[in-house]
């Protein structure tokens, strides 16, 4: 087992991560302290992982609480049923929420501990690759509006992570690809000798080798860990998670959520944000073919056909990252180096999209 630490003061916490983690007593009862907990699941993870959770504590007051699957779901109607659960049983706020399955129930459960008596503890137990890497690490929590996407919500740090990575084996193939997006993102972004390392290991990630997962997981919450203890609330830094994230949210809505899975979407924003740090003579278009290539050996598209330059432009101008009328990307200026900005030319972002959309 391999743990690590997101250092934030008195809000610390441990990020374990390794095989076999739900079965053992020790870790979930050292790390989720509390005489009322509420689980919350959902239909899938529930019957798959919930019964071998709940066995490894010991006797306290476990409710349960089993949200229906899918993004659609994650509503503020739901965090109200979860809140209704906390107040039926009378839950004080010493109880725990534990958070078992993917981002959207992390999210959810995250909300709810924000939110009953003004923030309980809650622990995170992720079971998709994406979750592993990137949702339950970090303090965002919250849920979608039909506005617009994790538009109501709250900035609440869990008091453990527990990546169990057997989880991944029951996880549907294109769920996890999506997982490895996010993951190729902390290579751009920070580590180059990790790109370098997912580019030689991929087919090990893909085919679910624990010790490989297990690596480019810790890589993975170690960088975000390293950029959330200095930028917890986003006034700067933690950007930089947003690689290829304005372009991929514009492929999301412009297909109206239906389509792309969230990673897939970052697939190809990536490749578009790398294509727009080509145009602006940042990186080379060796750079840019080494990263296609493993978008596509990752099984992950690099192109966003079906939609058009003015379609994307329409919907990056809603995207939250738009700053005195300009787009603001985050660009590379090689791999392990990103920035943001909002200083470009506008014919570098036409051709970068028109190089990517089909
Ligand atoms: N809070 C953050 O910082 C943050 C960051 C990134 C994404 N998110 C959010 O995360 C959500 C996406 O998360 P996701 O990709 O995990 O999607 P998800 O939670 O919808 O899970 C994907 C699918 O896999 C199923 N599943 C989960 N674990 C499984 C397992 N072990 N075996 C079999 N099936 C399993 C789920 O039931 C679901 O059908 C979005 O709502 C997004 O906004 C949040
Ligand atoms: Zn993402």
């Amino acid at each position: 087992m391999d743990t690590l630490k997101v250092d934030l003061g008195s809000r610390s916490y441990p990020i374990l991560i390794g095989p076999g983690l739900l079965g053992q007593t020790k870790p979930p009862e050292q790390h989720i302290v509390g005489r009322d907990l509420l689980l919350v699941s959902n239909t899938t993870v529930a019957p798959l992982y919930g019964d071998a959770l709940i066995s490894s504590l010991s006797s306290r007051r476990i409710v349960q609480a089993v949200l229906p699957d899918g993004e659609e779901h994650k509503t503020l109607s739901n965090i109200s049923r979860l809140l209704d659960v906390m107040v039926a049983n009378r839950f004080n706020r010493d109880c725990v929420v534990i958070a078992l399955g993917g981002g959207v129930v992390g999210d959810m459960a995250g909300f709810a501990a924000a939110c009953y008596q003004r923030g309980v503890n809650y622990v995170q137990v992720p079971t998709t690759l994406l979750a592993q890497v990137d949702s339950s690490v970090g303090g965002k929590t919250g849920v979608n509006h039909p506005g617009g996407k994790n538009l109501i919500g709250a900035f609440h740090q869990p008091t453990a992570v527990i990546a169990d990575t057997d989880t991944l084996r029951t996880l549907p193939d294109r769920e996890l690809r999506a997982g490895v997006a996010e993951v190729i993102k902390y290579g751009l972004i920070r580590d180059s000798v990790f790109f370098t390392w997912l580019e030689a290991n991929i087919e090990k990630l893909l085919a679910r080798d624990a010790g490989a997962l297990t690596h480019a997981i810790r890589r993975s919450c170690e960088i975000k860990a390293e950029i959330v203890a200095r930028d917890e609330r986003e006034q700067g830094e933690r950007a930089l998670l947003n690689l290829g994230h304005t372009f991929g949210h514009a492929i999301e809505s412009a297909t109206g959520y239906t389509q792309w899975l969230h990673g897939e979407a970052v697939g190809a924003g990536m490749m578009m944000a790398a294509a727009l740090s080509r145009e602006c003579g940042l990186i080379s278009s060796s750079d840019t073919e080494r990263l296609q290539r493993l978008l596509q050996r990752a099984g992950l598209p690099t192109l966003a056909r079906g939609l058009t330059s003015a379609q994307m432009l329409e919907h990056m101008r809603i995207d939250k990252k738009v700053k005195d009328g300009r787009i603001r990307f985050v660009l590379l200026r090689g791999f392990g180096s990103a920035f943001v900005t909002s200083d470009y030319p506008d014919a570098a972002l036409q051709r970068a999209l028109a190089a990517h959309l089909g």
